[in-house]
């Protein structure tokens, strides 16, 4: 596991990650507080210690980004052919069925399919797998069952969804054509993405593709892979969707997700994060500071007080971390 430097206490000790239980991070602070530039400097660190990080772009924030000499950078268009997925490729070794679920996985990132679609959908791809097109694609299974499969209700309903998936993405031979086990940083840009809706979805679809191609891979993962979420208010927050995933599940295959936001209402959210063994908060509003104070001494009246205040009054780059164990401790870069 990677053991960062969150920042430094008053008297120059180290605040580290180390010992806590799982590798996931949440910051949160008003506008100009220092979060992702804070995320800038931990992704930076983890890189150095063989971590690859995934930073998703969309907000365009990493556009004037320059690393540190020597840190290995790629950018990658996602709405470019350049990026190419195919959750029914032959070349992860995985058996026709389990392509066929990482099939309905990927589209209800986006759509509600009944049982009924899912299992005939399963059926097809399998079918359509086994009947050895050359590299199966996503468009190649419409065809199919179009012009194959008999048309059950279930497989009707399925349809649509599949082509608007078919739509949305490249497919090439391989699952994902991102190297999984790289130390260095990846920048998504979603700079031709318009719509929130659109940009939520291909989150949702890149979050489900690297996560069955990293849990899947037989041989372990010897580098630890960070997801960078930065402004997560916009992400997809539903039970069961990917952030929580990564959240709940991540630790066991060295995902770990870090996730930033200026504040965040959504219930689902809040609860998820909660999760993340690192909670750094920097400056807050008074509305902000007085309800976060709250969930961080609850009843303790005194304690709530002192909180807000602290919490209202850091200075940019300056923030609070909660421990483990007990109470909070001041943290600056
Ligand atoms: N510790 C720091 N030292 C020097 N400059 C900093 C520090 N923290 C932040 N900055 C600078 O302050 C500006 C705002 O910081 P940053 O973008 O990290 O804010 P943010 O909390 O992510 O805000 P937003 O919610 O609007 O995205 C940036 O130009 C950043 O480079
Ligand atoms: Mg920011």
């Amino acid at each position: 596991m990677l053991e960062l430097t969150l920042g430094r206490r008053a008297d120059g000790q180290a605040i580290t990650t180390a010992g806590r239980e799982n590798p996931h991070i949440f910051v949160d602070g008003i506008s100009g507080a220092g979060k992702s530039f804070k995320l800038k400097r931990l992704a930076e660190d983890a890189v150095c210690q063989g971590a690859q990080v995934i930073a998703f772009d969309y907000t365009g924030d990493f556009a004037a980004y320059m690393p540190p000499e020597g840190l290995p950078l790629r950018r990658m268009d996602v709405s470019s052919e350049e990026l190419q997925i195919n959750p029914l490729s032959p070349a992860s070794g995985a058996p026709a069925s389990v392509r066929g679920q990482r099939l309905v996985h990927l589209l209800l990132a986006g759509y509600r399919l009944g049982t009924r679609a899912c299992v005939d959908l399963m059926d097809a791809a399998v079918q359509y797998l086994e009947s050895g097109p050359e590299i199966p694609t996503v468009s190649g299974l419409v065809e199919y069952i179009e012009q194959v499969c008999p048309m059950t209700r279930g497989l009707a309903s399925a349809l649509e969804p599949l082509k608007g998936l078919s739509r949305l993405i490249t497919s090439g031979p391989e699952e994902i054509n991102v190297k999984l086990n790289l130390p260095g940083l990846l920048i998504l840009e979603f700079r031709q993405v318009e719509s929130a809706w659109m940009r939520q979805l291909m989150i949702e679809l890149l979050l489900r593709v690297i996560w069955d191609s990293r849990t899947s891979t037989a041989a372990g993962n010897p580098n630890p892979l960070i997801l960078l979420l930065d402004e997560c208010q916009n992400l997809n927050w539903r039970k069961d969707g990917m952030p929580v995933r990564i959240l709940r599940e991540g630790r066991k295959f060295e995902i770990g997700g870090w996730f930033a936001s200026q504040w965040v209402e959504n219930e689902c959210a809040k609860a998820a994060l909660r999760e993340a063994a690192v909670q750094m908060h920097f400056r807050q509003d008074q509305d902000a500071a007085t309800k976060l104070a709250r969930t961080m001494a609850s009843n303790n009246r005194e304690k709530r007080e002192r909180y807000t205040r602290l919490i209202r009054s850091l200075p940019r780059g300056s923030f609070i971390v909660e421990n483990p164990c007990c109470g909070i401790c001041l943290g600056h870069m």
